[in-house]
Parts: structure tokens; C-alpha cells; sequence
């Protein structure tokens, strides 16, 4: 099992506004469509609210405390464990939003991020920090479209060297 995080990020770390994404890009959609195919996707509930449906062509997993909480085309689980437990054999892509990225970034190896050279006043749900040093960087693409510079970065954790 292999759990990566996958976020689209302005340059103050803004993540959504309103329960909804900030920038709607039609080559970033296609990236996370493409990358996230066939895997599984792991997902808070708000995260889960904020879509049209469950995507499809993925194994979807929604993170609610409400025990009645009925997702259709999604399996649902009550903690951050038990969505482990649930994906142990599959490749995970932990799609957010802000809380969830919090609870999975110290068991994720690698993060792909959409850095969007923009910043948005009235963002309400950011990504959590995390220290770039721990990572190696590799930029993926380069884009540019309706005037915004944004690319896709994959961060990969460095290994810990045992002493
Ligand atoms: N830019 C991006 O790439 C991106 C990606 C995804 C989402 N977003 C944005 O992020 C925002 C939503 O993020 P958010 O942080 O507000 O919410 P979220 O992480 O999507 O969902 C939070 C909810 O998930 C459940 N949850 C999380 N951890 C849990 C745990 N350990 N145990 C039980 N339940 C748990 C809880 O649901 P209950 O309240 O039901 O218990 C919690 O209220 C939206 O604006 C969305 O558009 C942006």
C-alpha cells in the first residue's frame, strides 16, 4: 500500500472557500483525473459534500464521526485508522480536504501538488505546513491558462537514515 496526498494549492496554502475549490483549472482536473484512476480516494466528509457524485473509476472512501452517514458509490468509515485498515493492499490517494491532510501528511510519502501562482482574500480551508526540507521535489508540468502560472510538483519523503 502506497498513500499519497493530492492538492491544489494557492501561494499562501489556500485550499477552498465556501466548501468548494478556489480555481477550477481544466489541465489540472485532467492531472488528478489521470493520476487518481484506478486508485482509491480518500476523502473527509465536507470534502465528499462538496462533489457531484462519487468519482467515478475509483474505490471512494469518506472520513465522517456520523455513524448513519449514508455516501452513495462510497464506502464510509469512522476514523483515519479504519480507512487504512479498509485500503491496506490498494494505492491511496488522499484527496481532502484541510483536516484530512492533516491526519494523513506524517503517513504520506508523497504529496502531489498543484502550486498555483495566485493568492485568494477569502479562503477558508488551507493546507497544513510541512516542512519542504523532509521532501525531494520534482516539477511534473508547467502551465498557463486564463493569466495563472500553476504546476504540478510531486514531493517524495525522504527516506530517515537509520543512524
Ligand atoms: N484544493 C484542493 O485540492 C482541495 C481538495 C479537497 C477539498 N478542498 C476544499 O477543502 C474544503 C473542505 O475541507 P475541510 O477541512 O473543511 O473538510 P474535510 O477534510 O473535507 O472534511 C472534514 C470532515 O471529515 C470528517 N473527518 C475528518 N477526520 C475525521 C476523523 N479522524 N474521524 C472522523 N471523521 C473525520 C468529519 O466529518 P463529520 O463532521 O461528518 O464527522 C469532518 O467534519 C472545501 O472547501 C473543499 O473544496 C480543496
Amino acid at each position: 500500500m502506497e498513500i499519497a496526498i493530492i492538492a491544489a494549492v494557492g501561494k499562501n496554502m489556500e485550499l477552498g472557500r465556501n466548501n468548494d475549490l478556489i480555481w477550477h483549472f481544466k489541465e489540472d482536473m485532467k492531472f488528478f483525473r489521470e493520476t487518481t484512476t484506478g486508485n482509491t480516494v480518500v476523502m473527509g466528509r465536507k470534502t465528499f459534500e462538496s462533489l457531484p457524485h462519487a468519482l467515478p473509476n475509483r474505490r471512494n472512501i469518506v472520513i465522517t464521526s456520523n455513524k448513519n452517514y449514508a455516501a452513495e458509490g462510497a464506502e464510509v468509515v469512522g476514523s483515519v485508522e479504519e480507512a487504512v485498515a479498509k485500503t491496506k493492499n490498494d494505492n491511496v490517494f488522499v484527496i481532502g480536504g484541510g483536516k484530512v491532510y492533516a491526519e494523513f501528511l506524517s503517513c504520506a510519502d508523497k504529496l502531489y501538488l498543484t502550486e498555483i501562482d495566485a493568492v485568494c482574500d477569502g479562503a477558508d480551508v488551507f493546507f497544513p505546513k510541512f516542512d519542504k526540507s523532509r521532501y525531494i521535489a520534482e516539477k511534473l508540468t508547467d502551465f498557463f491558462a486564463d493569466g495563472i502560472h500553476f504546476s504540478h510538483i510531486l514531493y517524495t519523503k525522504k527516506a530517515v537514515k537509520n543512524r
